[in-house]
């Protein structure tokens, strides 16, 4: 069973998205229309809210969660995830927001407090420390993160198209599992 009410708090699903029985969504756990949930996928919307956007897709063995609210942060630090995002394989998301047309490499980690603007490239095992802002059209890289360079168009282009690709993906398992 891939959704789990916590505390009489289910999650929150859109139209026409793939959740693979193998993942598990916890609590508080938002998710727009045709966004995807890949293989061992573990969001845990327990003492804060997971939100997650449209067309998005959250690769296998990726683990999303957050920090409850304290008296030094109220507000503590949720998940919120914008549209056309493609997060790889085992991607660690704690307490962060990411805009839109982001691509989070495989292995990345984006610790509590980072923000990511739109059309931003984190390479494949990438940390982001707390805290910290990327800026839009950048690739960031390494271990902790630097701002490599602006992005290629060609890089640009592919924000989108990965998304598109993923939707595209999410629609035949839709079709093979009727
Ligand atoms: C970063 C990335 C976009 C390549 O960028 P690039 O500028 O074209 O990099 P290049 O392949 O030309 O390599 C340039 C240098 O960066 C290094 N490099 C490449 N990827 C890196 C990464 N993720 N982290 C750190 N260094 C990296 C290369 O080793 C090379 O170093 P060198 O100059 O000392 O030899 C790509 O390697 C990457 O990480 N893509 C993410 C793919 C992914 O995870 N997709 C999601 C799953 S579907």
């Amino acid at each position: 069973m891939a959704l789990r009410t916590y505390k009489s708090v289910a999650p929150n699903i859109g139209e026409r998205c793939y959740i693979d029985d193998s993942s598990v969504l916890v609590g508080d756990v938002t998710l727009g229309d045709d966004s995807s949930i890949w293989p061992l996928v573990a969001a845990r919307g327990d003492v804060n809210k997971i939100q997650i956007g449209e067309r998005t897709n959250v690769q296998d063995g990726s683990v999303l969660h957050v920090t409850r609210r304290t008296t030094q942060f109220p507000e503590g630090f949720p998940l919120i995830i914008g549209d056309d995002v493609t997060v790889g394989h085992k991607c660690m998301l704690h307490g962060c927001q990411l805009g839109n047309r982001i691509l989070v490499g495989m292995g990345a980690i984006i610790m509590d407090g980072a923000v990511v603007e739109d059309d931003v490239f984190i390479g494949a095992g990438t940390l982001v420390p707390p805290n910290k802002r990327l800026e839009s059209g950048y690739l960031y890289v390494g271990n902790p993160m630097q701002k490599k360079r602006p992005l290629k168009d060609s890089e640009s282009a592919f924000l989108k198209q990965s998304a598109i690709n993923y939707v595209m993906l999410k629609d035949e398992y839709i079709e093979d599992s009727l």
